[in-house]
């Protein structure tokens, strides 16, 4: 799978790329190629943003250079899925992430500041994604979450099955996984649930589904 990132800010991908499981996929599952607005802005001194029509406060990305920048690594407009990062999207959720881990190729757009020229969303992109309902300060950090997300559906980037067995899986009818535990058995008096270190797997699989089914209903 490919996935282009088009931001203001490629280096702060660097601590991403380094971190599994990403970095287990890279290069093999997921290609992941970062493109700098400011390096093909057709604005003199690399300018990417201007103040709003209108008025207002901050600045705005401009249509002309996203476009410019579309157009230089595909040549026109992509075939592929072209997504915005924006407060204003459809939620991301984890069926979301399965939806868009499935397709070949995907380009993520992330702006800073007031955001996108509206042209950008209604002319040059497909969908439109939110990580949730607040305002972050760019779309680095949910391009990199959407990144993440996608890289752990790959089939190397997790020891066998543990993507398989987690919140939201269908190991767990779409609802969450159940309470882990690891040693010490007993800390500041904090146990483990018996059962958990009773050896008896049959009794361990019916609680973990009780719990799961309990956390979920909450
Ligand atoms: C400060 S925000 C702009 C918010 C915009 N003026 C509004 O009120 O909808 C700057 C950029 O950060 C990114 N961003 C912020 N919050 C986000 C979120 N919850 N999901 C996805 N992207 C987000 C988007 O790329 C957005 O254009």
């Amino acid at each position: 799978m490919q996935i282009d990132v088009f931001t203001l800010v490629p280096h702060s991908f660097a601590w991403l790329t380094e971190q599994r499981p990403l970095a287990t996929v890279l290069g093999t599952e997921i290609d992941l190629r970062l493109f700098g607005y400011r390096d093909t802005s057709p604005l003199a001194s690399g300018q990417v943003d201007d103040s709003p029509y209108g008025g207002g406060p901050g600045m705005v990305l401009r249509v002309d250079v996203v476009a410019a920048a579309l157009d230089a690594v595909y040549g026109g407009a992509p075939d592929h899925r072209v997504i915005a990062l924006t407060p204003q999207g459809r939620q991301l959720d984890q069926a979301v992430v399965e939806e868009l881990a499935a397709e070949e190729r995907l380009t993520l757009l992330s702006a800073r500041f007031e955001g996108f020229d509206e042209r950008i969303l209604t002319h040059l992109c497909s969908d439109a994604i939110s990580i949730g309902p607040y305002v972050l300060s760019g779309g680095e950090l949910p391009a990199m979450v959407l990144v993440d997300a996608i890289a752990r559906l790959q089939p190397s980037a997790l020891a066998e099955g543990s993507s398989a067995h987690e919140t939201f899986s269908t190991e767990f009818d779409g609802g969450l996984e159940y309470p882990q535990y690891t040693r010490p058995p007993e800390f500041r008096g904090w146990g483990v649930p018996e059962v958990l270190l009773s050896g008896d797997h049959g009794r361990i699989d019916e609680w973990r589904r009780e719990q799961s089914r309990e956390r979920t209903a909450r």
